[in-house]
């Protein structure tokens, strides 16, 4: 039983149905839609075959025999559960046979993977702060960075998205006080807008201000950098984050950093601590992707060319798409009703493509996330700009 003010609550489900009657009053309710995939870029959606559009199997990996059976193998070998957390008895073989490919892969001292890139942001940017810490944090950043910020209890500044005058004015500031540590936190490659950072300026600032970098890049992973490895290969950053569940099909993330940072996380970074080790047939999966994305450099200029092409040609059409510059090519429409009108015309003319609305982009920024990938043939993409084409 629930009292407010000595009163006794009649519906304690209120909070509820008022909540989700709000969300659908703005056009903002979501729900959840079985997808059946027929093939690797088509899908079954409520009975409909449809091109697929918004996935973040930028390599189509997701179907890919080597993956499939790395994951069979170990499954074999190894089973289908790890057990328990890593440290109590989870940390089978597999994993420092993993973190060590990855990091020389990433040119970082160690890897360390983690369940997944939600689990990770949100865990180990508590681990790294303290009350008296400052994050500066860019405006656009994922909302798994969102919510481990939050988690971090300490002082937060947004800086203007990829606006390196303004990171640079906080953190001059910032020197007036006594934090105890200044932390800039950005994505290498934004979520929904599909734009870059710039990793060196970003490295020059925080080496300028004794700041420690934080970058996210699970959207670079397997698609951008030398061989694919991401943006910020090789520069300096302190503590990069990727995901295993976009260009690598599988699932999970990782961390590549210096081997006192991987033990410092070991230590103290509770999602890493209090969550059972990712199975064995995920990490298979994993393996077999990171042994073929380095060799994959001409399916990546390929990718990027057909990203060009469905940009420039949507934006002849009189489309905006931001300032895309890699395979996620939002088009930005702003309106919710008029975003999730064009979701429902690019389905019915046999495409998927989500609509995004607030609170995952800003009020007015409205957007179709489309984004390429390997699979999708010139023709599918040729297919695509005809229904914008077509669009009233
Ligand atoms: C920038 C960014 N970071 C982290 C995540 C979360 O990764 P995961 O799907 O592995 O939880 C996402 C997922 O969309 C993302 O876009």
């Amino acid at each position: 039983m629930c009292l407010t003010d000595g009163q006794l609550v009649t519906d304690k489900n209120a909070f509820i149905h008022e909540a989700l009657n709000k969300r659908k009053a703005l056009n903002l309710f979501r729900r959840l839609r079985t997808i059946d995939p027929i093939d690797d870029v088509k899908i079954v959606l409520e009975g409909k075959a449809v091109i697929n559009f918004s996935s973040n199997d930028y390599l189509g990996f997701s179907k890919h025999p080597a993956l499939k059976k790395r994951a069979i193998d170990y499954i074999k070998k190894y089973g289908a559960g790890s057990t328990a957390s890593r440290l109590i008895c989870g940390s089978l073989p597999f994993f420092e046979e993993i973190e060590e490919k990855l990091a020389a892969l990433k040119g970082t001292e160690k890897t360390l993977i983690f369940n997944s890139g939600f689990q990770a942001n949100i865990s180990i940017l508590p681990a790294l702060c303290d009350e008296e810490s400052l994050i500066l944090s860019d405006s656009l950043n994922h909302n798994s960075l969102i919510q481990g910020i939050r988690l971090s209890k300490c002082t937060v500044l947004k800086y203007r998205h990829n606006d390196h005058d303004h990171l640079r004015t906080l953190l001059k500031e910032s020197l007036k006080k006594a934090y105890s540590r200044r932390i800039i936190v950005t994505e290498s490659v934004f979520s929904m807008d599909g734009d870059q950072s710039d990793i060196n300026a970003l490295v020059a600032l925080s080496k300028e201000h004794q700041a420690f970098l934080i970058v996210d890049e699970a959207h670079a992973t397997g698609v951008l950098g030398p061989k694919g490895m991401g943006l910020s290969c090789g520069k300096g950053v302190d503590l990069v984050i990727g995901t295993f569940g976009k260009a690598c099909g599988s699932f999970g993330a990782y961390v590549a950093c210096s081997k006192a940072i991987r033990e410092y996380l070991v230590n103290f970074c509770t999602g890493l601590i209090f969550s059972t080790a990712l199975p064995p047939s995920v990490i298979g999966a994993v393996d077999a992707a990171l042994d073929l994305i380095p060799s994959l450099e001409d399916d990546r200029r390929e990718l990027l060319q057909k990203a060009q092409h469905l940009r420039s040609s949507l934006q002849l059409l009189g489309w905006d798409t931001g300032k895309s510059s890699t395979q996620i090519v939002p088009v930005i429409v702003g309106d919710a009703d008029k975003t999730l009108r064009l979701a429902r015309y690019l389905e019915e003319s046999g495409f998927l493509g989500v609509a995004i609305r607030p609170p995952s982009v800003e009020d007015g920024r409205s957007r179709i996330r489309l984004s390429v990938t390997t699979v999708h043939t010139w023709d599918h993409l040729d297919q695509l700009i005809q229904a914008f084409k077509h669009f009233k």
